[in-house]
C-alpha cells in the first residue's frame, strides 16, 4: 500500500477531508487482499531482459515509434520512487535486447538465473521486465521448470518511459507489489500489465499497439490496484513445484517448428521445418486445428519419421478436440487443447526433454 507522507495525512484530517483514524496505519486486509508485512518488506530482484518498458523515443508524442531495450535495470528502478515504499528492490540486468530477438539459450539463461534467484532465503519475490512480444513464451517457460512457489512476476509495457501516459512505470511497481505479496505465492508465473494479474499459461498478447494488449481467455486471476492485490481466481495447470520439469535438469531445447495453417498450403513448410532439425511441428491449423486433406499424408509420413505432430490452432480462443476433424488416435497425433500455438511450442520443447512417447506427450499437454 502506498502510504500518504504524515504532514498531508494530517492536513487532510484537519481539512476534515479524512477521518481521524486514517492516522491509525493501513486498514485491515480485505478478505483476498494483501496488506504489507506489518514488520519490514519483503525483498524482491527485478531481473531486467530489455523490451519497450526499457525503451526510449525520441519524442514523448512517440507511443509507438521508439527503440526497445535502451534503458539499465538501475534506472528503471529509480524511475519510480515508490517502490522503495513497496519492497527492498536490487536489480539484476540479464540482457538488453527486444523479445522478438529471444533464442531457446537465453531463455534457459533467464530460467537458471531466476531458478538460482527464488532458492535464496533472502528474496521473497522476483519481476522479470521483458519485451512484450515473447513475454507469453518466456512467462510460460518460467512457468513450467522454476521449481517454487515464490512469485516470478513478468512485467513490460506497450509505450517507452519516454512517451505521454507511458505504462511501464505502473507495471512495474505493480508487478513489485505482486512480487512481494504471500498471497501471490503458488498462482504459478504473473504477469502484471494494465492493473490486471494474467497467469503465465493463459496470458497472450492480442493487441499490438494499445495499453491493454494482454488477454486469457480463461480471464485475469485478478488486479493489482494501489498496491494491493485482490484475487478472483487460482490455476488449475501443473506449474513450478508441481511440475515435472526442472531447469536445473535442462541444458538445452529441442526445436519446435510452428506452420500456419490457410488455405491453398504446401507441405514444404512441413518438410522443410524437419529437414532443418525440428523434432515436432506445431500445426497451428484452421478451425479447430484441422489439416487439408492434401497434407494428411505428409504429416502422416513425418510422424513415421519419429517427429511429433501437435495440433494447435490459428483461431485465438477454445481448445483443439482430440479426434474431432481428424482421428488422432489413428494418426498417433497429439493436441494442444487450449494452448495457442506459441505457447504450445514451449511446452512441446520441455516435454521433449523428457519423453519421445506420444501419449506421454498428450498427458503432458492435459495437464500444463
Ligand atoms: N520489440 C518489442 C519487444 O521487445 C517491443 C514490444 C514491447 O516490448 O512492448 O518485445
Amino acid at each position: 500500500m502506498r502510504r500518504t507522507a504524515p504532514a498531508t495525512l494530517l492536513a487532510l484530517i484537519l481539512a476534515g477531508s479524512l477521518p481521524a483514524a486514517a492516522l491509525e496505519g493501513p486498514a485491515p486486509a480485505a478478505p483476498g487482499t494483501t496488506a504489507p508485512a506489518a514488520s519490514g518488506k519483503p525483498r524482491v530482484v527485478i531481473v531486467a531482459t530489455g523490451g519497450t518498458i526499457a525503451g526510449a523515443g525520441a519524442d514523448a508524442a512517440n507511443s509507438a515509434t521508439y527503440q526497445a531495450a535502451k534503458v539499465p535495470v538501475d534506472k528503471l528502478i529509480a524511475a519510480v520512487p515508490a517502490i522503495a515504499g513497496v519492497a527492498e528492490v536490487r536489480g539484476e540486468q540479464a540482457f538488453q535486447i527486444a523479445s522478438e530477438s529471444f533464442t531457446n539459450a537465453q531463455l534457459i539463461q533467464l530460467a537458471k538465473q531466476v531458478s538460482a534467484l527464488v532458492k535464496r532465503d533472502d528474496v521473497d519475490g522476483v519481476v522479470v521486465t521483458h519485451g512484450t512480444d515473447t513475454v507469453e513464451e518466456t512467462a510460460y517457460f518460467l512457468d513450467l521448470v522454476v521449481k517454487t512457489d515464490k512469485p516470478i512476476v513478468m512485467v513490460a509495457s506497450m509505450r517507452p518511459s519516454t512517451a505521454i501516459s507511458a505504462d511501464g512505470a505502473l507495471n512495474l511497481l505493480d508487478a513489485v507489489v505482486v512480487a512481494g505479496a504471500r498471497d501471490a505465492r503458488a498462482k504459478g508465473v504473473l504477469l502484471t500489465m494494465n492493473d490486471e494479474i494474467q497467469a503465465g499459461r493463459d496470458s497472450t498478447k492480442r493487441v499490438n499497439i494499445k495499453p491493454s494488449a494482454f488477454f486469457s481467455q480463461w480471464g485475469p486471476l485478478g488486479m493489482v490496484v494501489e498496491g494491493k492485490t485482490y484475487w478472483f481466481r487460482a490455476p488449475v495447470k501443473r506449474h513450478g513445484t508441481t511440475s515435472e520439469f526442472d531447469i536445473d535438469t535442462i541444458d538445452a531445447l529441442p526445436d519446435v517448428a510452428i506452420v500456419y495453417g490457410s488455405g491453398n498450403m504446401h507441405p514444404e513448410p512441413y518438410t522443410t521445418a524437419v529437414a532443418g532439425g525440428a523434432k515436432a511441428i506445431i500445426h497451428a491449423g484452421t478451425g479447430n486445428g484441422s489439416v487439408a486433406g492434401y497434407l494428411v499424408d505428409t504429416l502422416k509420413d513425418l510422424r513415421q519419421k519419429g517427429v511429433q505432430i501437435i495440433r494447435s490452432s490459428r483461431v485465438g480462443d477454445g481448445f483443439v478436440l482430440r479426434n474431432a476433424e481428424q482421428p488422432d488416435d489413428k494418426y498417433d497425433w497429439v493436441v494442444a487443447h487450449d494452448l495457442n500455438p506459441q505457447k504450445a511450442k514451449i511446452l512441446a520443447a520441455v516435454a521433449l526433454t523428457k519423453t519421445q512417447d506420444s501419449k506421454e506427450l498428450q498427458r503432458i499437454f492435459w495437464e500444463y
